[in-house]
């Protein structure tokens, strides 16, 4: 069995030896070209005068470029309101790309950038969520809501309320190779080089950019260095100005961008204001729920409007609340143009719930995952089947058992009870734990992008060779494929090579996000292989005089007839009788169906669940605090591939514990980012994974009819860092009797804010 075994990554051994080849180790042709960025130093603005005489005469400088040079459409946007690559009269935001830099080296085309004097006329920015609701500019002309049920009535008609507001900060990507394109023109058309997420996308906005058609431009993306929703769409403006400057010079052009550049030009997580009233009656038993969800955007819409469809989509989490109500807000600021980020919004609708249930325990007094548990939706298999706020039927909850389950393992009332006691005797320093649950939806909720295509090649000595529409940011999604095809064939996974993602052997493909890489691409690559082995079985049947049905493929054999050969043999004589063995693949998602306007359907395919329970220590007096322990029971249905699961899961825990920790942004009154390096920027280091850390596969099939029953995994356990906020809050509130409130990032200082709420010292 080639699935469901722990291989590696197919590209470890060239990551651990610094041997895999990014964008910017790629050899390229003599004489290329390196390009650089001229950025905004106001956050808005009008342009008044651009003098680049000095970025001319700057030495190296090739070429330099404005809008208005631009040969063909000034637009990088992957949503329909167009976003231009240069500044078109104005300014939206504090390093927002003004004018494009052409030189013959990286370092020249940097320093002229520099060198750029452009007059503005300034106007007021809005930067924060204040300023943008006070100034009511918003994306959608106006609010999005989606509800079920009076949630008025209901909240009226409760015993118990629980009303506040939660901050939630925003979260750089900060993927280890930072954003990279290169463009190589061709006597016909263009090749791209990228680092991209959305190979397809980028192939679109190239031949837009410089007038040709799709079929004029090869987009090649072999691996990032990390993407984490960062290289969805922003990667578009580095290939596209690529793809311009190759077409103007004609020679090769490269372009990445300098860590600081990075940061201060690219998009970022959303940051979140939620406003939350939930009631219950007596027993703890939720009647309704009113979120307002007020989401920074940034200057442009980007995926902005998506991710905060998303956000309300997860505004219930786990829980049945009969009369519930999402209002979405999409600010739109003078700021970076925020951007998907692991979770697309779900994290930080599924924070609204979470506290709120939070802040309703501690009102009501009871426990707080007994009030979980108490209100989780029914069971899978038991009635009645209850609805989302949506609409969507939840027919596969398992949390139930999951939450169960994880309290035994973890330990969770025993330690609960000693962590009291504990706290009774120690003033300095005090624990906290929490047990937090995820249920995430799986499809993109964009219906049509729900679709893959896959290439499979066998050739005549019986190697493989396997390419699909998915692109590989570390996830391991390449292994899972060549897993998917191995165990079609019936032979050992090294037998199957699998190619950069390429758009001219795989058109027409989606972004790999919304955790689906695995979902529609092994389906994709598993609907060619099985093509090619029929049409073998087909030949050895005839060849033979068996059935077709008789004709196995195991172990790197192929049997029939009470004989075997080995596949490679049995390949080499298919192509001798002239069988086609090449072939493609495509898997449309089945059962779902969307009206966003409406706001109901059913949206996701399916759902993937898990819970965590954190343990952390804060100190009192400087809000200093640490993760001690940290329980992960996590639904990666028949797991594709164990090793890489776990991996995705400890990996998406730190990062999500990090968003609601250390990692905070900061901006200046003049809309600069002044977090703009790791300097200055935290994200968890190896120091900061928790001391003991039990990551754990609930291993039970998908009830839907995924590839091998497997769930998808990429973003879900982000959310488990929910449980690290959590615990600290329980922390702050071992301090004193009032709510401590906590807000995120849980940075020292907002630790220490929320110990001096507790007290009642605020
Ligand atoms: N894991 C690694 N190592 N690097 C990444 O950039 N991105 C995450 C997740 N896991 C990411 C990652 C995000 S945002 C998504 S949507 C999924 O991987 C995408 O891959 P998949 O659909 O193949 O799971
Ligand atoms: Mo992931 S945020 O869907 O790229």
């Amino acid at each position: 069995m080639t699935t469901g075994t722990s291989t590696p990554h197919d590209s470890a051994e060239l990551h651990v030896t610094g041997r895999a080849r990014y964008v910017d180790d790629t050899p390229l042709p003599a004489g290329a070209l390196h390009l650089a960025f001229g950025l905004s130093t106001e956050a808005s603005a009008e342009i008044t005068a651009i003098d680049l005489d000095a970025v001319r005469a700057a030495p190296g400088v090739v070429a330099v470029l404005e809008a208005h040079d631009l040969p063909f459409a000034n637009d990088v946007s992957p949503a329909p309101i167009p976003e231009p690559l240069l500044a078109t009269g104005e300014v939206h935001f504090f390093g927002q790309p003004i004018f494009l830099v052409v030189a013959t080296s990286h370092i020249a085309a940097r320093k002229a950038a520099k060198l750029g004097r452009i007059s503005y006329a300034p106007r007021p920015a809005l930067l924060t969520l204040d300023q943008a609701v006070a100034a009511e500019s918003m994306f959608e002309g106006g609010p999005v809501i989606w509800s079920r049920g009076d949630t008025a009535a209901a909240l009226s008609g409760a015993t118990h309320i629980a009303e506040g507001t939660i901050e939630i900060g925003g979260q750089e990507h900060f993927y280890l190779e930072g954003m990279a394109a290169a463009a190589l023109p061709g006597d016909q058309g263009m090749t791209i080089l990228c680092s991209s997420q959305h190979p397809t996308e980028i192939q679109h906005k190239v031949a837009e950019a410089i007038g040709l058609h799709m079929h004029d431009v090869r987009v090649e993306m072999r691996r990032m260095g990390g993407g984490f929703g960062g290289k969805e769409s922003q990667g578009n403006h580095l290939a596209v100005a690529c793809a311009v400057a190759a077409r103007l010079t004609g020679r090769a052009c490269k372009m990445r961008y300098d860590r600081d550049d990075d940061m201060v030009i690219t998009g970022k997580r959303h940051d979140f204001r939620i406003h939350y009233k939930i009631g219950a009656d007596a027993e703890g038993r939720i009647l309704g729920a009113d979120f307002l969800q007020i989401a920074r955007c940034g200057w442009s819409p980007d995926l902005s409007l998506p991710v905060c469809d998303r956000a309300m989509l997860h505004a219930d989490n786990a829980y049945f609340i009969p009369a519930l109500r999402v209002e979405s807000h999409r600010m739109r600021t003078n700021t970076q143009s925020n951007t998907a980020y692991r979770g697309f919004g779900g994290p930080q609708g599924m924070l609204g719930i979470e506290r709120a249930m939070e802040h309703l325990a501690h009102v009501i007094g009871i426990e707080p995952a007994e009030l979980r548990r108490m209100n989780y939706y029914t069971a899978a298999d038991s009635a009645p089947v209850q609805s989302t706020h949506y609409g969507q039927e939840v027919e596969d909850f398992i949390l139930q058992e999951i939450t169960a389950e994880l309290e035994k393992s973890s330990d969770y009332a025993a330690r609960k009870a000693e962590i009291a006691a504990w706290n009774s005797k120690n003033r300095t320093l005090k624990r906290g734990i929490a047990l937090s649950p995820v249920k995430f939806g799986i499809s993109f909720t964009l219906t049509h992008l729900n679709q893959a295509g896959a290439l499979v090649h066998v050739y005549s000595d019986g190697s493989v060779q396997i390419n699909h529409g998915g692109s590989e940011m570390g996830q391991g999604l390449h292994q899972k494929c060549r897993q998917v095809a191995a165990r079609v064939f019936g032979v050992e996974t090294d037998v199957v090579r699998i190619t950069a993602t390429d758009t001219s052997k795989v058109p027409n493909t989606s972004a790999t996000a919304a955790s689906s890489g695995a979902d529609l691409n092994g389906m994709a690559v598993k609907v060619a292989a099985q093509t090619i082995r029929d049409r073998i079985a087909a030949y050895i049947a005839t060849r033979e005089g068996c059935d077709i049905a008789e004709v196995g493929f195991e172990g790197g054999k192929v049997r029939a007839a009470g004989r075997e050969w080995p596949f490679a043999e049995v390949a080499g004589a298919a192509y001798g009788a002239r069988v086609s063995l090449s072939s493609t693949g495509f898997y449309a998602t089945p059962k779902i169906t969307w009206d966003r306007i409406a706001g109901r359907g059913r949206p996701f395919y399916y759902f993937a669940y898990g819970a965590a329970v954190t343990e952390v220590v804060i100190d009192t007096l400087t809000g200093e605090n640490r993760i001690l322990r940290a329980d992960i029971l996590h639904d990666a249905g028949a797991s594709l591939n164990p090793a890489l699961d776990i991996g995705q899961i400890e990996g998406a825990y730190v990062q999500g514990a990090g968003w609601l920790t250390t990692e905070e942004l900061v901006w200046d009154g003049k809309g600069r980012l002044t977090t703009h390096a790791p300097s200055t920027y935290k994200i968890p280091a190896c120091s900061d994974r928790p001391r003991i850390f039990n990551v754990t596969l609930w291993d039970q099939p998908n009830r839907e009819e995924t590839i091998f029953r497997s769930k998808a995994v990429g973003e879900p356990p982000f959310m488990h860092g929910i449980s690290t906020f959590h615990a600290l809050n329980a922390a702050c509130a071992a301090c004193g009797p009032n709510w401590p409130d906590l807000q995120a990032p849980a940075t020292a200082e907002a630790v220490l804010a929320a110990v001096h709420r507790a007290k009642g010292e605020a």
